[in-house]
């Protein structure tokens, strides 16, 4: 698929392009997937939680979920929407068993948040997910700690980065090994950021709205300064989407 024109918006996700990825890497296939307004915006202001898709993208947005394994968010965004994370619209449940039935062994992706110290309340909503979240953290846990998440989620520690933030080269290996071979990455802001500075994404979906918003940006400044060096899609295809326009592409890997 990821050379040919795609006609079906479900044709958005291709399991067989992800498998094979996950095969060769022992890694999971990452899309990044958000919705931003024409100016680039995930919301007005940091920590504001904002409707910015229309439903027939919201639909679009809760199919691409249900093709994944693993849904990852970061700590900000789990504050700021609290959110369900599971596959709500578009009957996402049944089109992933009838869609894909070979591919997918659950309807709902398992929810996967990076959070360094542990901070995430309990009460959330993504605690009352079907599947079993994750919780990524990089800085030493307590018994304590741990003992307030034990009925409701696993925590995998992991290697700080020099920002003292979880390094996503471990998380992917670990991911990997857990047999979670596809994450849908969400937001916000800072983790999308991260993830094109480590160059671990393979595929972007972008949902962009008819709005302009002078408000939070989906891209922070990145650590490449080399215009030829950026993370650059290719493939990129354009789809209208109910009154929004979605954007797809691939990232380059070092082999291709
Ligand atoms: N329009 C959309 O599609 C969309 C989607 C998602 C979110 N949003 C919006 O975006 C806003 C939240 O974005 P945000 O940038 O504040 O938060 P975020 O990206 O969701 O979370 C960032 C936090 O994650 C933790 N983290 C751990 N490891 C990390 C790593 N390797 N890289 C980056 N972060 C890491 C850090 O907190 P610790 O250091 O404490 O671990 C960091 O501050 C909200 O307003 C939300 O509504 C919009």
């Amino acid at each position: 698929m990821i050379n040919e024109p795609i006609n079906n918006l479900h044709d958005l996700v291709d399991q067989d392009h992800m498998q094979n990825w996950y095969e060769q890497t022992g890694r999971p296939f990452v899309t990044l997937s958000w919705a931003q307004t024409l100016d680039g915006c995930l919301t007005l202001n940091q920590g504001e939680s904002v409707p910015i898709s229309c439903q027939k993208s919201l639909d679009l947005t809760h199919f691409i979920r249900s093709q994944h394994d693993g849904i990852l968010i970061g700590i900000g965004t789990a504050l700021a929407d609290n959110p369900r994370l599971t596959t709500r619209f578009s009957n996402g449940a049944s089109s992933a068993a009838s869609i894909n039935g070979n591919g997918r062994a659950h309807a709902h992706p398992r929810p996967i948040v990076l959070d360094s110290q542990l901070r995430i309340p309990a009460r959330l909503r993504l605690f009352d997910h079907p599947e079993r979240p994750i919780i990524a953290v990089a800085a030493p846990t307590t018994d304590t700690q741990l003992a307030k998440y034990s009925q409701s989620a696993d925590i995998i520690q992991l290697p700080p980065t020099a920002e003292g933030r979880v390094s996503l080269d471990a998380l992917l290996d670990r991911l990997g090994a857990l047999g979670i071979r596809h994450v849908m990455v969400e937001g916000g802001g800072r983790v999308l950021t991260s993830f094109l500075n480590a160059s671990c994404a393979n595929q972007a979906i972008i949902t962009i709205a008819p709005i302009f918003a002078g408000g939070y940006n989906a891209v922070h400044p990145l650590k490449e300064k080399n215009w030829a060096e950026l993370p650059r899609l290719q493939n990129v295809q354009t789809f209208p989407c109910g009154s929004d326009l979605i954007v797809t592409g691939f990232f380059a890997q070092p082999e291709s």
